[in-house]
């Protein structure tokens, strides 16, 4: 069994007589993992969040983050104690990217010139350059300031994260690109972290658990996405998670089958590809840094997602696709380039699997 960090214990709130926002909600959340709310508009997911740090008080029950009753904590502190990520970045737009990152662990006591180094270095945790330091958040696109929001909510190096749909307000393909990034970072970082969000796909592609919530504030089911996807506990859940469950499946179905086809790789500096090939360019260490080919002259272009073996279904297709070449990169377990899938390949596999499903029912 997992260690519980946060504990909610039959939590009501109640904003006014009528029906509950959140309606005798009691779930343990395990420490170092990532777990969703997901649900419906209005459903109690922001009001369970911000119940976790005291910036909503419960009408009734009891909150315990790491066995302590959250009411015996002064509010102010245990709020700074955790990360919070908002859906627009919530940045302080009169003071620079670099300054924002630092507000807290400047409140925290931490001296100028440090809480900027550790600034600057979360810079590049959240894959920003530098030289965006100095810039104000409204000189930085929406993702940018939503990798700025994450990196003020790391400053402190909180052990809990609380994010309330962070990635909602840009582009799929951006927001495709930070959930790749948070999940990247939470390996290295093992926070307990609780993301809020609408979207199922979103809530499944992150989340080591997900709460589904329904209207009223009542939790309709509790498990791993795997099997909130197999077996939805009633009828709102199966309609929430909605039909195309075949499809989200493949985030679940092995990639064994997949055929892994040698690649040819260049070096950075190589001249230019005159033969009209895709090359794969690596750095010294065999690690992909991007393609040359039909047309680009010297320009690297960017890669796309990789693939690891073991892998699913769902991202082999995702390298396949995000690739310019159409070919999606396999890395090894080291980074190294170790060849290439092609999407016809890997679109007929799920198709041979979707058969097979469709002669189960
Ligand atoms: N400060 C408040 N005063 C009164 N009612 C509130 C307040 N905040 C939220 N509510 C009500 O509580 C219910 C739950 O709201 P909450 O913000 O938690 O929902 P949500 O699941 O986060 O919704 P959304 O997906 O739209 O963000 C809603 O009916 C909402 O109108
Ligand atoms: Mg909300």
């Amino acid at each position: 069994m997992a260690e519980a960090m946060i504990e909610f214990q039959s939590v009501t709130k109640q904003y006014q007589s009528g029906q509950a926002a959140v309606d005798q909600l009691s779930m343990s959340i395990d420490k170092g993992s990532i777990t969703v709310f997901v649900g419906p508009s209005g459903c109690g997911k922001t009001t369970s969040l911000r119940m976790i740090n005291r910036m909503v008080e419960p009408t009734s029950g009891t909150i315990t983050v790491g066995g302590k009753d959250v009411t015996s904590v002064v509010a102010a502190d245990l709020r700074r104690s955790m990360g919070y990520v908002m859906q627009s970045s919530g940045l302080m737009p009169h003071r620079s990217v670099l300054d924002n990152i630092a507000t807290v662990p400047r409140l925290n006591g931490v001296s100028k010139a440090e809480a900027r180094k550790r600034a600057e270095e979360l810079l590049d945790v959240v894959g920003l350059a530098s030289a965006l330091g100095k810039r104000y958040p409204s000189q930085l696109s929406g993702g940018q300031q939503q990798r700025v929001g994450v990196a003020r909510a790391l400053a402190a190096d909180p052990p809990v994260l609380l994010m309330d749909e962070p990635f909602s307000a840009v582009d799929p393909v951006v927001r495709d690109e930070l959930q790749q990034e948070l999940l990247r970072l939470q390996r290295d970082l093992a926070k307990t972290i609780v993301f809020v969000t609408h979207d199922i796909d979103e809530a499944t592609v992150l989340g080591d658990k997900v709460a589904v919530f329904a209207v009223g504030g009542k939790l309709a089911q509790y498990a791993t996405p795997e099997e909130i996807l197999r077996a939805p506990a009633n009828d709102f859940v199966a309609s929430f998670v909605g039909r195309d469950r075949g499809f989200r499946h493949l985030a679940f179905t092995a990639s064994d089958g997949v055929a892994v086809h040698p690649v040819t790789t260049v070096a950075r500096d190589a001249s230019a590809a005159a033969d009209g090939h895709w090359r794969l360019v690596v750095d010294e260490d065999s690690r992909p840094l991007g393609w040359t080919g039909p047309g680009t002259g010297r320009d690297l272009i960017p890669g796309g997602s990789l693939f690891r073996a073991g892998d699913t279904l769902r991202r082999a297709l995702d390298s396949a696709l995000s690739s310019p070449s159409g070919l999606g990169v396999v890395v090894d377990n080291d980074g190294k380039a170790a060849g290439v899938v092609k999407a016809a390949e890997v679109l007929g596999l799920i198709e041979s699997a979707r058969q097979v499903r469709r002669g189960n029912l």
